[in-house]
């Protein structure tokens, strides 16, 4: 029992710790461009998830075209038919607890719908929608 609570202890730990942190150097390099920059907002990044774009091979697709409207269920890979895990990490306590994993993902998913990176800002406000669902 006591081993259980410790290790639930340290996964909610280090999820926060590298939301933390990841959120923390994004909001850094949106500072450089705008010094008056309150902080990210669900309310955009639900635009940013939600909204669809010409992407990948010319196909109109947004994140949710993979990753589901319930971020609390598992999506599939419209490309691959692939079983994609839950992505908030309510429900999928593996999300989030790896900066290096968020940003090649965002990089790559950002290319997929929007066939560009994303911006600091863009990034900051998915992920901000994203924990919250
Ligand atoms: C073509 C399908 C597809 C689309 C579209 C897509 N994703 Fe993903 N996403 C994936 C796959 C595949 C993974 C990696 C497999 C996994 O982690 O289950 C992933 C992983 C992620 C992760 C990693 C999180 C973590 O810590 O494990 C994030 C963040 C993410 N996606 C965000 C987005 C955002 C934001 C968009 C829209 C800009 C998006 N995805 C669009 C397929 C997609």
């Amino acid at each position: 029992m006591k081993a259980l609570i410790i290790t639930a202890l340290v996964a909610s730990l280090s999820f926060s710790a590298t939301v933390d942190e990841y959120l923390n150097s994004l909001k850094q390099e949106v500072l450089k461009e705008n010094p008056s920059f309150k902080g990210f907002d669900a309310k955009r990044g639900e635009e940013i998830f939600t909204s669809k774009h010409i992407g990948k091979k010319g196909k109109e697709i947004s994140c949710t075209s993979c990753h589901g409207t319930n971020l609390q269920k598992s999506g599939e890979n419209i490309f691959t038919g692939k079983v994609i895990e839950p992505l908030s990490p309510k429900a999928n306590k593996e999300r989030f607890t790896d900066v290096a994993t968020i940003e090649k993902w965002m990089k790559r998913n950002f290319n997929d719908v929007y066939n560009r990176e994303g911006t600091a800002l863009e990034k900051g406000d998915v992920t901000t929608y994203i924990i919250n669902q």
